[in-house]
């Protein structure tokens, strides 16, 4: 390894030095007023993370799964019913649908933004659904199931293009949760209403992460449902406690999924830099797509519609020999990552489902080709071209940048 190039794949340490006093005066804060679940730093970052997103209501909780998991619940997606996803999700996305009792029907993705494809989502309800006008229900064939429900992933800070699946929904009846768990900030353009939209406020509710590698994370666990229903908004804050109405008077069974007061103070400070590092991290990807043009065919930088602002959680190249080309970069310090490598169809947790290779091709495809290089705010100008540079240098092309500044090895998240 040249120790001049290491680069890691996000820094977790940079962003909390940066703001460790701040952090500090709020875990004193928590401990003297001994408010650990709940209470006024928690309803603080509620209102200011809706006021963000443009929702009418933030409901924080334990977890982005969480969150997915009340918003499905709460919107009323029931046992024996079906719901619509993609495969290339991180597998909560599953979860949060099986865990409901209902099953997960993969969609296939446009190749280019990895997202839903709004045409194959048409094709898979006009060919694999029926729709009876009079019930206003969709009836899934193959497997008899009512779909119920739409979850678009806005994977990697891009968002799916949503107005012709907010159409489709419309069409077919289908309550749309948007897993809004990569995409804090992120901004699509609407033609039917005429304006740009911000994730978590598109559909009927949405599910946000706050795992600590996201563009918006705790130091810990921490999630959140953002939408403009109150009633939604009400069945989600009993959700998230044991399906109280009032201490000890439960109206249905919940979960144990609160917020940390402690992590909702972090989450406010840390929600007062989220637009400038979302900034920073559009510089950065704008610098990659510069630096890599000259490198395609060989690698193809991520795809922008007109209509997508993205926030860039990740930035997910394609490479026909990616696995040569990760160990290359490892070899030179350069750490990377696969999100994902096994689509969720292919899972074993998912076999039950009985899909085979070959149902997907396109997310099939898109496993086998993606990589995600360093992504992170406060990555420097010398670790982009030092990466670039080393992926020109696998090739065999010549670096149009060489490397300018040595970077220091920082600590690498598991996950993002
Ligand atoms: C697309 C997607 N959905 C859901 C989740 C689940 O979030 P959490 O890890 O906070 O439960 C994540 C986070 O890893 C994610 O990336």
């Amino acid at each position: 390894m040249n120790p001049t190039h290491a680069v890691p794949f996000v820094d977790l340490i940079a962003p909390h030095l940066e703001m460790e006093e701040e952090l500090l005066a709020v875990t004193r804060a928590v401990l003297r007023g001994a408010s650990f679940i709940g209470g006024p730093l928690v309803e603080d970052f509620e209102r200011d993370f809706a006021a963000y997103c443009g929702a009418s209501h933030a409901i924080a909780v334990n977890s982005g799964t969480d969150a997915l998991r009340f918003a499905l619940i709460a919107a009323g997606v029931a046992p024996g019913e079906a719901v619509l996803t993609v495969a290339n999700t991180f597998i909560a996305t599953g979860e949060a649908i099986s865990q409901t009792g209902a099953r997960p029907l993969f969609v296939d993705i446009d190749p280019r933004t990895f997202n839903l494809d709004p045409e194959l989502l048409r094709d898979f309800l006009q060919r694999e659904c029926v729709l009876d006008q009079r019930l206003r229900r969709t009836i899934h064939r193959r497997t008899n199931r009512p779909v119920t429900a739409i979850v678009p992933v806005h994977l990697f800070g891009q968002c799916a293009d949503m107005d012709p699946i907010l159409e489709l929904a419309e069409e077919y009846n289908l309550t749309v949760v948007e897993d809004a768990c990569q995409a804090h900030g992120a901004e699509v353009h609407s033609a039917r209403e005429g304006r740009w939209r911000k994730a978590g406020s598109i559909g009927r509710l949405a599910a946000f992460s706050f795992y600590p590698g996201k563009n918006l994370g705790a130091c810990g666990e921490g999630g959140a449902v953002t939408t403009d229903d109150d009633d939604l908004a009400r069945r989600v804050r009993m959700l998230r406690d044991h399906g109280q109405s009032k201490k000890y008077y439960h109206d249905f069974e919940g979960y144990n999924g609160r917020l940390d007061s402690l992590q909702a103070g972090f989450l406010s400070a840390k929600l007062r830099r989220l637009p400038a590092w979302n900034d920073a991290r559009r510089r950065h990807a704008a610098r990659y797509t510069e630096l890599l043009r000259p490198l395609a065919p060989a690698v193809i930088p991520p795809h922008v519609p007109a209509s997508s602002r993205p926030v860039f959680h990740l930035y997910v190249v394609q490479v026909p020999d990616r696995d040569g080309l990760q160990s290359a970069l490892a070899a030179a310090g350069i750490a990377t990552g696969l999100h994902y490598p096994v689509p969720l169809h292919l899972q074993r947790a998912y076999a039950g489902l009985g899909y085979r290779p070959g149902d997907l091709p396109r997310t099939e495809q898109a496993a086998q080709r993606i990589l995600s290089l360093p992504m992170f705010p406060q990555l420097t100008d010398g670790q982009i071209t030092a990466t670039v540079a080393a992926i020109a240098a696998h090739l065999g092309a010549p670096a149009k940048h060489a490397p300018e500044t040595a970077a220091p090895e920082r600590a690498v998240a598991a996950r993002v």
